[in-house]
């Protein structure tokens, strides 16, 4: 005779009202896990459903639910009444392995690819830095002001556009992504950022790293050199790196990239990473006699220049400098923009523009990855521009961004004298702060995050090496929580220098309370 299960002890289900999972999904995963150790063998009868609805207080349908899910996954046998079972079919090997899933993890079966292997090492600079890319913190890099987006008018936009959606725009789209926005796009830029181009040569991606993703894709083989700045951004040398590129650090000084020295290291490279408007970390623009340099040797060397102009919307003290791809006669530049800075990164969208002859092959290439960004964003973000919200947003946002600056300096010269020399910056979303007192920026970075901040020590984003710095973002930080991260920070910095002990320790002080 199979064993009875022993009245009230599948039935000792601890039921939460308040969980916000069903009442049936709590039963079935108690029942389930059961199973699973081996607490419920084989055969093992069950109550009937109404002795378990009886026993936990639910109605009889939760109690029906519950088993009728079981039985479908195959687990119990019969239902609801006297004779519903642990099904006898189950391998002991199955229940045995599922025993121990959640203590040991399955081990990895499968080699990896060489370009897996160096999409991992790419990654692996994420864990020498704290993590990036999540929600706004003092001083977190590279994170606008989210609160302040105009939700309510996005909202709007989106269910009036959903509300008149043809069925056309519902089936698969063009690689190169909607249209209108595609023709939305091609306007601004050439209006604002000077940039020639046609709606054709637009393609909207999901932000600028798929658009490095597909340039690395199209224009580089695996060993293909690549100049990117140095310091420079992580998110294109792990694009670069994974696909298999050799990444070849080009120094970077007040003019932007040193074209010179890169023609030195690499003159035979296949493409040049630079950031013309606003060099990542540093904040340099590069220089009219670098760009024509830089133009001349992609032309020459038939390479090709990725511009990535993530931030240039936010400049405080002066126009902007039109786009380096204005300049280009020679058909070598891609040139990327996003709406992560100045709309919302969570989206995912952004543009690529690139020369008329790489349409198809760029085409081609996006169609095999995900066939095109989804249509109601598209569609939403074509509206926000051609109804002047865009505009009036970035004006709102500039305003925000250069007051949030001027505070976080003024705040860091009155509290972090001598400690952080931090720099007013004329665009852009971040401040450099050199440190002083011998502190390491890594170890400094990690004991601030253990204080509850977030900054990115400089020297992870670069080969040569530099003085201590951290990259500080303000953008998306209020202006209160700006003032007691300056205050917590001042902890942070004073306690290292008077401690002389590495930043790394000094944490430990910290966690004991000197910071609240
Ligand atoms: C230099 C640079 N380019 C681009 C981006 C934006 O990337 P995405 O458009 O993929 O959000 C960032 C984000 O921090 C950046 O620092």
């Amino acid at each position: 005779m199979p064993p009875r299960a022993r009245r009230g002890r599948i039935l000792a289900v601890a039921i939460d009202q308040k969980s916000g999972q069903p009442l049936y999904r709590q039963i079935y995963g108690h029942v389930r896990q059961c199973i699973l150790d081996g607490r419920l063998a084989p055969g093992a009868r069950l109550p009937s459903t109404r002795q378990l609805a009886a026993d936990l207080r639910v109605s009889r349908s939760t109690a029906v639910q519950a088993y009728e899910q079981l039985r479908a996954e195959g687990y119990i046998e019969g239902l609801g009444g006297a004779e519903t079972r642990v099904s006898g079919a189950l391998p002991d090997s199955f229940l045995r392995t599922a025993a121990r899933e959640p203590e040991q993890p399955i081990p990895l079966r499968c080699s990896l690819t060489p370009s897996a292997r160096a999409r991992a090492t790419a990654a692996s600079f994420r864990r020498a830095v704290p993590p990036m890319g999540l929600g706004p913190r003092a001083f977190r890099a590279g994170v606008p002001a989210v609160d302040v987006f105009p939700v309510d008018t996005w909202g709007r936009i989106m269910a009036r556009r959903w509300g008149r959606t043809p069925a056309r725009d519902l089936a698969y789209g063009d690689a190169f992504g909607y249209r209108p926005l595609r023709e939305a796009v091609a306007d601004y830029l050439r209006a604002a950022r000077g940039v020639r181009c046609t709606a054709d040569q637009v393609m909207i991606v999901a932000g600028s790293q798929q658009a490095l993703d597909l340039a690395a894709r199209v224009v580089l083989d695996p060993g293909d050199k690549v100049w990117l700045e140095d310091p420079g951004y992580h998110g294109a040398r792990g694009a670069f790196t994974a696909a298999g590129a050799t990444v070849v650090p080009v120094p970077v000084d007040n003019d932007g990239l040193d074209v010179m020295a890169g023609r030195t290291l690499a003159a035979d490279a296949r493409l040049a990473f630079v950031t013309p408007s606003r060099q990542l970390p540093l904040g340099a623009t590069m220089s009219l006699p670098r760009r024509l340099s830089l133009l001349e040797w992609a032309a020459t060397s038939r390479a090709a220049i990725f511009e990535d102009d993530y931030d240039s919307e936010f400049r405080y003290a002066s126009r902007p400098l039109p786009a380096l791809q204005g300049l280009d006669r020679a058909g070598c530049v891609l040139y990327a923009g996003t709406f992560s800075k100045v709309t919302f990164p969570s989206m995912r969208l952004g543009y690529l523009v690139v020369p008329a002859p790489l349409i198809d092959v760029f085409a081609a290439a996006r169609h095999f990855i995900d066939f095109h960004s989804p249509y109601l964003e598209q569609a939403v973000m074509t509206d926000f521009i051609v109804e002047g919200h865009f505009e009036r947003h970035i004006r709102r946002m500039r305003a925000i961004y250069h007051e949030r600056q001027v505070l976080l300096v003024n705040l860091a010269r009155e509290r972090l004298g001598g400690l952080l020399d931090v720099r007013p910056a004329d665009a852009g979303m971040t401040v450099v702060g050199w440190l002083g007192g011998g502190l390491d920026d890594v170890a400094t970075a990690r004991a601030a995050e253990r204080a509850g901040l977030h900054v990115l020590p400089l020297s992870p984003l670069s080969v040569r090496p530099l003085p201590p710095a951290l990259l500080l973002g303000y953008a998306g930080v209020r202006d209160d929580e700006i003032r007691e991260g300056v205050n917590k920070l001042a902890i942070v910095l004073e306690q290292a220098v008077r401690s002389r002990l590495p930043a790394e320790s000094m944490a430990h002080h910290l966690m004991a309370g000197s910071v609240a």
